[in-house]
């Protein structure tokens, strides 16, 4: 992501001296494409913080030297290397990002970004519909893109646990959890390790499950999370819960389809219990840019692949009072455009 700019760039691009459809429409989009190459091709795997002339990093990659120093160079552009006479090494940020040694690598989230921008071809019959032509993504995923698209949501889920568990209200006599839609079950997971009593179920697809079980065995949680395989919109949901999570499955449905799922979350909850639900909320950044560039893309993104868009408070509150939520309150997160909405039963 390119942030810092001189002060006689920021002047020529606030008089749109320096035309932004330039990078809007061309550099940014080739350099998102770049930076997938990088991981897709193992070209990331072959740096190091050591500088490496190209032709180095080109034979361990199996790449053309060519194209591997073109890679490198949107790399540099980027931040996530640095180049010095001819060799590259990895940035603090590049290395942090990109690395396989990086516990907080980011490389399947940039691999399942690769994979959605296939699908982008025919986002132009999406907007004249208004709706996705054919099947959910989630129905064409192979077995490998349910791996990439399962570990993007852990690359993101490590990044704010414990944030976003500390906006949860947990009542003294709570015990029970449905994460529903909860993949990886991380939130579930955080939110069971800071209130020993709770126990919590991760309701997810059959694809997702072994990732839920990967991450529980790696926190040691399986005292207290456990997987069930289930669809939300068709399956009961499994009831006498206290608190229902709802993290990054709102923006997936049309908004009859979050009615009907409300409904049956204010049916599965006990007296008093609370419907968590964690998007991206339209509306919620104000002026922000960034938290707009969030909001609106995730909202095309999620038509486009699954029929969905992103909500603001009022149609989150509009959807959750038709079920009978009597009140709801909104926590804004660090992250540019997310938010933490509480439905209160
Ligand atoms: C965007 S991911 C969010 C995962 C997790 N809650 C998080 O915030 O990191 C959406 C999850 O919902 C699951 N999902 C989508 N439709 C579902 C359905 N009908 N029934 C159960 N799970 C579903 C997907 O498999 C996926 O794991």
């Amino acid at each position: 992501m390119i942030y810092k700019f001189s002060f006689i760039e920021k002047i020529l691009l606030s008089n749109d001296i320096i035309p932004h459809p330039f990078a809007d429409a061309s550099s940014s989009v080739g350099l998102g494409y770049a930076l997938g190459c990088s991981v897709k091709l193992k070209i990331a795997d072959a740096l190091a913080m050591d500088y490496q002339p190209v032709g180095q990093i080109a034979k361990k990659a199996n790449v053309s030297e060519i194209g591997c120093e073109l890679i490198l160079d949107c790399l540099d552009a980027l931040g996530y290397v640095s180049k010095q006479d001819g060799k590259y090494a990895f940035t603090k940020r590049g290395h942090k990002n990109l690395s396989l040694q990086s516990p907080e690598n980011f490389r399947y989230f940039i691999l399942f970004c690769d994979y959605l921008y296939k699908g982008y071809a025919n986002m132009d019959e999406t907007i004249k519909l208004g709706k996705r032509p054919h099947s959910n993504m989630l129905e064409e995923m192979s077995e490998y893109e349910w791996e990439l698209f399962s570990r993007a949501m852990i690359d993101i889920a490590r990044t704010s646990t414990k944030e976003v568990i500390s906006k949860v209200p947990v009542s003294s006599t709570a015990t029970t959890v449905l994460d529903i839609g909860g993949s990886h079950g991380l939130y579930s997971i955080e939110l069971c390790k800071k209130n020993p009593k709770l126990k919590a179920t991760i309701f997810d697809l059959p694809p997702v499950k072994k990732y839920a079980e990967e991450c529980i065995a790696k926190h040691n949680a399986a005292s207290q999370v456990s997987p069930l395989s289930g669809d939300f919109m068709k399956d009961p949901l499994p009831n006498g819960n206290d608190i229902i999570l709802s993290f990054n499955i709102i923006h997936g449905l049309n908004t009859e389809e979050n009615e009907q799922l409300a409904k049956k979350a204010y049916a599965a909850l006990n007296a008093g219990g609370i419907y968590v639900v964690l998007d991206q909320i339209k509306g919620i950044g104000g002026s922000s840019q960034l938290s707009k560039a969030t909001t609106s893309y995730m909202a095309l993104n999620l038509l486009h692949q699954a029929g969905g868009k992103t909500y603001s408070l009022d149609e989150v509150s509009s959807f959750t009072s038709k079920a009978g939520f009597r009140k709801v309150e909104l926590k804004k997160l660090n992250a540019p455009g997310f938010g933490v909405i509480v439905c209160y039963k």
